[in-house]
């Protein structure tokens, strides 16, 4: 859906000026020079963040032919904490979502997706939990569950079943969107969070997703 979108504003972009950035992913309109300053803010902090000029000391989880995981965890040195931060507030923006602190910071597990091109394109925030609730699936059909209203008011069972992962923020940058980074970062959490054995998709759990997050939860963990 999104992409469709973005190609009818690519196609159009020349009668209307709404042009998409193929490096930081921002929409704006090219012939507004508000727009365009806010772009080149955006653009300078987006890139800086992303930037990943590796580490002396880095904990490469998992490797892949188009790039590699990296876990951080909270005693490491302040520039790879830092590097967390400055991502984590990048997904943070684009998802609307206040600075929430972790209800354990000294126990959460960070997996950066770093790419060939030495970017980190995605990111995967993981804590220990004891529980999780059910999200219930909506009563409708899958041909209406993509409607856009009341967008994070899924119903939740009330009984709560043991967990051992939440997982309390997965983001992917907008343009490397459906490559399978998300499905990987989870794969790998699962392999790495308990340390001897593969948790099983009932032993995780998303926490407050999004509709992107519950459409790629929902897909995930039927497969
Ligand atoms: N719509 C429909 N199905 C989807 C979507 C989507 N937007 N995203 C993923 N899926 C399903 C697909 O079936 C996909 O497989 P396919 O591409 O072969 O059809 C499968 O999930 C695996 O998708 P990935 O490629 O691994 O997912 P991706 O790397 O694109 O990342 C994510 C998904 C993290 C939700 C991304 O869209 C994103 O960053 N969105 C914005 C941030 C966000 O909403 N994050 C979730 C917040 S909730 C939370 O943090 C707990
Ligand atoms: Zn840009």
């Amino acid at each position: 859906k999104e992409t469709n979108a973005q190609l009818i504003i690519d196609a159009g972009q020349k009668h209307f000026g709404a042009t998409i950035c193929k490096s930081c992913g921002m929409i704006y309109t090219a012939s507004n020079p508000e727009d365009e300053m806010q772009h080149v803010q955006y653009h300078h902090r987006f890139l800086e963040g992303i930037k990943y000029t590796g580490w002396k000391k880095e904990r490469v989880v998992a490797e892949f032919w188009d790039g590699k995981i990296v876990l951080v965890l909270p005693r490491d040195p302040a520039y790879a904490l830092r590097k967390v931060e400055d991502v984590q507030e990048l997904a943070d923006h684009e998802l609307g979502f206040q600075q929430v602190v972790p209800k354990c910071p000294n126990k959460t597990k960070t997996f950066l997706f770093v790419s060939d091109e030495k970017k980190v394109v995605g990111c995967l925030v993981a804590e220990p939990i004891k529980q999780a609730f059910r999200l219930l699936s909506e009563p409708s059909g899958p041909e209406s569950s993509n409607s856009k209203e009341s967008p994070r008011a899924w119903q939740c069972s009330n009984v709560p079943e043991p967990a051992v992962c939440g997982i309390s923020r997965i983001w992917v940058f907008r343009l490397q969107r459906r490559k399978r980074i998300a499905r990987r970062l989870v794969d790998t959490v699962r392999n790495c969070f308990m340390f001897g054995c593969f948790l099983s998709t009932n032993e995780i759990a998303f926490s407050d997703p999004t509709p992107d997050g519950k459409l790629f939860a929902t897909k995930y963990c039927n497969t």
